[in-house]
């Protein structure tokens, strides 16, 4: 039975362990160009000991940022400036992923310590946001998205197709769909967003369609060799689990047949009534529940904080990895440290000699 610590096989790439940075967005990036930052960022958390570096969410297309700092796939100059990241990672011994996105309607937003509210629309800085259809998320995001025509369907749906292409390029080994946490695909997808009267709307298959056409539009880009996965929300907590859970599975039925290697699974957070039951690991049974309708491998995130208990939900739990977020900004070196509760003896292996040599002698 594997643990925390034994390697992880997929396709052709082979994780040292189980343990996989959560995509994490740093808004420090300018036209959507990473820098400095993110290179010191991104090697420190592969030096840190994690099989699986996902870098954060990165917009397909300057309307699909989050906020004015989020990092962007859209051109060449930012592909280019994505190589020697992934080569740093790739170097401190872990697998470079990263997640595509695009923000619709949660778009064109303040970073977080400047309000996580929407720029004014008379604001230079704001933009057009766009969504399956012009109903606002509400609370601190109230403006109203301009519903999509088709074509503007077919167009983010190409402009997943050249990200995923540049980040192919890039070096990237792992790719992560953002089809979670309402932003546009998740909001296909929630009846809460999409009021559709169209081919994309309506009944559940209806809802599922953007996201099912955009993995399939990705693969055929995207190496065979290589994982192609996805981050999505099975559920909202707004009192209508089971039905949207039901809905979810037949979803991602369909997104394995068409190619999907792997799902993280995560929460829809689709309208801000939701009431979510934060506690310790609290989706692992939820994710446990996924792999086992849809055979897919799975993981989670969501207060996953001690090494102990990230092996006991890969060892039992029925997760294939754990997606560890705030612990790995808290402590980028969290694997040694949980490689020293589950096994003392292997611990500083994890670490690049220049630290793990000492700290095998200083225990
Ligand atoms: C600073 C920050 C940025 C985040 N950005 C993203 C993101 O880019 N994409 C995403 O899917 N989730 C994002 N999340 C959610 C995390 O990936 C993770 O699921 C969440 O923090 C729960 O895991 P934790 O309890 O280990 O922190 C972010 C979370 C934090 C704290």
């Amino acid at each position: 039975m594997a643990g925390l610590f034994d390697s992880y096989t997929l396709k052709d790439i082979t994780l040292r362990n189980r343990i996989m940075v959560a995509p994490m967005c740093q808004y420090m990036a300018q036209n959507g160009v990473p820098n400095d930052w993110h290179s010191v960022h991104y090697a420190s958390l592969a030096r840190g000991g994690s099989g699986l570096v996902v870098v954060e969410a990165t917009a397909v297309s300057p309307e699909g940022r989050i906020t004015p700092g989020c990092l962007g796939l859209w051109n060449d100059e930012q592909a280019a400036a994505f190589a020697p990241i992934v080569e740093s990672i790739r170097k401190a011994g872990a697998v470079p992923g990263i997640q595509i996105a695009h923000a619709g309607r949660k778009a064109s937003a303040n970073v977080p310590w400047e309000g996580d509210d929407h720029i004014p629309e008379n604001d230079p800085r704001s933009w057009q946001t766009i969504a399956p259809s012009p109903v606002a998320f509400g609370a601190n995001l109230p403006r109203v998205p301009h519903e999509m025509t088709l074509d503007d369907i077919a167009r983010v749906k190409a402009d997943f197709v050249k990200a995923a292409e540049r980040a192919r390029d890039a070096g990237f080994q792992w790719l992560m769909l953002h089809f979670a946490h309402g932003y546009l695909a998740q909001s296909f997808f929630s009846a809460h967003s999409n009021q559709r009267t169209d081919q994309y709307g309506g009944s559940a298959d209806n809802r599922a369609r953007f996201l099912i056409e955009t993995l399939e539009a990705v693969k055929t880009v995207w190496p065979d060799n290589l994982p192609l996965s996805a981050r999505f929300g099975v559920i909202e907590f707004d009192g209508r689990d089971e039905e949207t859970f039901r809905d979810s599975i037949s979803l991602l039925q369909k997104l394995r047949a068409s190619g999907l290697d792997f799902l993280d699974v995560s929460i829809g957070f689709s309208t801000p009534e939701a009431k979510i039951p934060w506690g310790p690991a609290f989706m692992g049974p939820w994710a446990r529940r996924v792999g086992e309708e849809t055979g897919l491998p799975v993981s989670t995130s969501w207060y996953i904080s001690e090494g102990r208990q990230a092996d006991a939900l890969i060892r039992t739990g029925g997760l294939e990895m754990v997606s560890i977020g705030r612990p790995l900004l808290a402590n980028p070196h969290w694997p040694y440290a949980a490689a020293r509760a589950v096994h003392n003896k292997e611990a500083p292996a994890l670490l690049p000699k220049s630290y793990g040599w000492w700290l095998a002698r200083y225990q």
